[in-house]
């Protein structure tokens, strides 16, 4: 059931609840949304197409898809007030920290779509969400750069309305890259749900208490940012930055030797899974998107590319990670591609974070519809103090 968690002795794994939305085989590499496979929908459908299905079940007939974008494009905007709550944020606050501040403030703005028993204001609360974090994104580093906020463009697609909002400005004339906006949305479509991460179970343990939408949300961004979970992606280019500056390809040998140290917590970042003990079907898919935008950059031979490969490379072969089922994640080229299309590394996990609130209000909207849900409740292994009486101070 929702938040009843069964402990197995063997290992502190954790069966959270019964979902229809997402499965994984972690033997197997395999990622279906809806019963479909990732490379499927990554190759064939947009970002749109796979929040409607996320959230619906069924992937949308053209009429319904129109409706839908129709709806996103009429919220994409937020509130004017909401603009000033960025005042309140050093100009070099982390984009995650704008990201946990602003969404869970959306719950102050919109009265009209907080009562999660109306399905209705459910619906509502989910467009609002799925419409404006792209523009929350964006506004947080526009604030960060000190350039003035670009308002949503309604005839531009999700993706290449996000590139606008970013990089255009009032003086200068910007159309968004189609190739770069395609490969954006696949980014999206990558990172849209995975099944009971960290982050969803976060949402799904803060919604069963019937907290609003906006508040679980950001309480999902709050626990994405950390770096074994959504913040990997930044941490796993800062790794590849460190290595090119103590040398690149010719200090591979030595960083692996350090990771593979018992006595160091050197991880490879990028690396290894909690349910893959294969290759992640994302990773794959992000290394052919890297290679679409870097060939469309010009940036065929970017060093940091080539070290990541080469590093891909020795890793798979190395008995240390063989061994331990170790394989490229969603994160291993994630940020190489984002780092290509000048989205700064501060922002990776924020444009993480965005893509999985699809993922996040399905899941958060299954279990607030399981009529048998109740408040999630973990039980412990008490391992404290036995039972004992207080003493009185001067006898202590
Ligand atoms: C995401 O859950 C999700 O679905 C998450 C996510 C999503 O879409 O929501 O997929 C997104 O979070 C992907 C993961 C991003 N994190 C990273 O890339 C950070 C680097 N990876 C590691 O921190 C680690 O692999 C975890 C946290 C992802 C998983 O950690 P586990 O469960 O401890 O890994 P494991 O049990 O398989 O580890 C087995 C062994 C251990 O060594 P031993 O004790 O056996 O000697 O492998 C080692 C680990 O120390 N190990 C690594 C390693 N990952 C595990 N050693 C070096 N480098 C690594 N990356």
């Amino acid at each position: 059931k929702t938040g009843a968690f069964t402990f197995d002795p063997g290992f502190m794994s954790t069966a959270a609840c019964k979902s229809a939305i997402t499965y994984i085989d972690g033997d197997k590499g395999e990622l279906l949304y809806r019963g479909y496979a990732i490379e499927q929908l990554a190759t064939n459908c947009d970002y749109l197409e796979t929040c409607y299905l996320l959230k619906n079940g069924e992937l949308p007939s053209k009429a319904q898809y129109d409706v839908f974008t129709k709806t996103v494009r009429e919220h994409t905007m937020v509130h004017e007030q909401l603009t000033r709550l960025y005042q309140g944020f050093r100009r070099d606050a982390h984009p995650m920290a704008i990201l946990v501040g602003m969404v869970g403030s959306l719950s102050a703005y919109y009265q009209d779509s907080l009562d999660i028993a109306n399905p209705e204001h459910r619906d509502v609360a989910a467009m609002r969400l799925i419409a404006k974090l792209p523009t929350i994104t964006a506004m947080a580093y526009k604030y960060t750069i000190g350039e003035p906020f670009m308002f949503p463009r309604n005839d531009l697609d999700y993706s290449s309305n996000f590139l606008h909002m970013m990089f255009a400005t009032p003086c200068e004339k910007y159309e968004p890259n189609p190739v770069l906006a395609r490969a954006l949305d696949r980014i999206l479509i990558l990172h849209a749900d995975h099944e009971q991460n960290a982050s969803t179970s976060t949402v799904r343990l803060a919604g069963s208490s019937g907290a609003n939408p906006f508040a679980c949300i950001a309480a999902g961004i709050a626990c994405l940012w950390g770096p074994a979970h959504g913040g990997a992606n930044e941490a796993c280019v800062a790794m590849l930055e460190d290595l090119m500056a103590q040398g690149g390809v010719e200090k591979i040998g030595e960083f692996i030797a350090k990771v593979k140290d018992k006595n160091s917590s050197v991880k490879l970042m990028g690396f290894g899974h909690r349910v893959y003990k294969n290759y992640d079907p994302r990773a794959k898919l992000m290394r052919e998107t890297c290679h679409e935008v870097l060939n469309e950059l010009g940036l065929q031979d970017d060093p940091m590319f080539k070290l990541a490969m080469a590093l891909e490379k020795i890793a798979l072969e190395d008995e240390y990670f063989v061994s331990r089922k170790l394989y490229p994640n969603v994160d291993f080229y994630s940020g190489i591609v984002q780092k290509a299309m000048g989205i700064p590394v501060s922002l990776f996990t924020g444009i993480f974070a965005m893509a999985r609130t699809i993922g996040w209000i399905a899941q958060w909207n299954e279990m607030i519809g399981d009529p048998e849900q109740k408040i999630g409740r973990p039980r412990q292994l008490y391992t404290g103090a036995p039972h004992r009486d207080v003493k009185p101070m001067a006898f202590r």
